[in-house]
């Protein structure tokens, strides 16, 4: 008999995480207006009634984070859920510890408030959300910043987060754990100490930003890519001035030979390249469109190709949070 968990992916792809457990490759990203992603103009309310509509379209993953300000609403989202029958096992549900939770102490605790606010026993996934710590505010939201607007980091080695991580595994309040936003030379430094590897890194990932390193150090080390911004992020929504890759000819060529969307086929692509993606969206036509690219015909060796070559380091999500004010990433 098959699996209930396969029989509710049935539309989905399955991807197996090195821990044994299996993720669907199409998640829902909950990103709101809260947090650290001002340029989202979606309330927790909103959130909570896409991912409510999310579950009934079939969707099996969510994508949370405590600094997104909205876990409780999604947790009152999952319970209606679970009243029209949906299982807890169903469903496979990641969060991640904000930047100002890295301490020892910090991380359980944030990770037990995660827990309350989704009102589940267990995550599937949780996520060191970057590798840099701040200062501990007692809000799990937000950038610590002094006066003339430096960010206030913390002391925390990423070693010591990832220790208390791996104590959550022990103790049955998380299943597999990951990292977030880390290059692969970060992830290298961890591998190198850890006890359990991480069996996911979530970085931003679509045709205009392949990440080709971080995938090459993560395939050598059995971990997963997940793809956040999968369709080019806030670009969608007009408030960036960067190129938007739902916009892009090529992709929109290929598209329409298919005969599906510009989301779908980028969706597909990153699908069979072996990439989980989460792409956020509050409409319901939108959401049930990005959730069928799974379904999609499988793209040919040509296709794949073109949209390989479309990567030319664009990339939407840079926050200045490094040392000196500058962006995390290198430009
Ligand atoms: P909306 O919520 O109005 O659908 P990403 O997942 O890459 O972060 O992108 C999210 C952005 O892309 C949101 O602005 C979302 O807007 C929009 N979006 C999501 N799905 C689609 C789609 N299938 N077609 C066009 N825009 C989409």
């Amino acid at each position: 008999m098959q699996d209930p968990f396969e029989q509710h992916c049935h539309q989905n792809i399955l991807i197996r995480l090195h821990t044994g457990y299996d993720m669907p490759g199409v998640g829902f990203g909950t990103l709101g207006g809260h947090g650290h992603a001002p340029q989202s103009p979606d309330s927790p309310q909103t959130v909570a009634q896409a991912v409510e509509e999310a579950l009934i379209a079939g969707y099996r993953h969510l994508d949370c984070a405590e600094c997104y300000g909205n876990e409780a609403e999604i947790g009152g989202a999952l319970c209606k859920a679970f009243k029209t029958g949906i299982k807890r096992d169903d469903i496979f549900v990641t969060s991640k510890v904000w930047n100002t939770n890295h301490s020892k102490k910090h991380v359980r605790n944030a990770c037990q408030q995660t827990l309350k606010n989704l009102g589940l026993e267990y995550l599937d996934l949780y996520l060191i959300h970057w590798p840099l710590s701040f200062q501990h505010t007692g809000t799990a939201m937000g950038v610590p910043r002094d006066t003339n607007g430096i960010v206030g980091h913390g002391r925390v080695p990423l070693l010591e987060t990832w220790q208390e991580m791996e104590s959550l595994v022990d103790d049955g309040l998380v299943r597999s754990i990951g990292v977030s936003n880390f290059s692969a030379v970060e992830l290298g430094d961890l591998l190198a100490s850890c006890r359990i590897r991480p069996a996911v890194n979530q970085v931003e990932c679509h045709p205009y930003l392949a990440q080709k390193n971080i995938r090459q150090a993560c395939e050598a080390f059995g971990c997963k890519i997940v793809a956040y911004s999968p369709l080019g992020g806030p670009a969608n929504q007009g408030c960036d001035d960067k190129r938007r890759v739902l916009s892009d000819p090529t992709l929109e060529k290929l598209a329409s030979n298919r005969g599906c969307t510009v989301a779908q086929l980028v969706l597909r692509w990153l699908l069979q390249e072996g990439i989980a993606v989460i792409p956020k969206s509050s409409n319901k036509v939108r959401l049930e469109e990005n959730l069928a690219s799974a379904a999609l015909d499988e793209l040919s060796a040509q296709e794949m190709g073109l949209v390989r070559c479309l990567d030319c380091n664009v990339r939407y999500c840079n926050p200045d949070w490094a040392f000196g004010g500058s962006q995390v990433f290198e430009p």
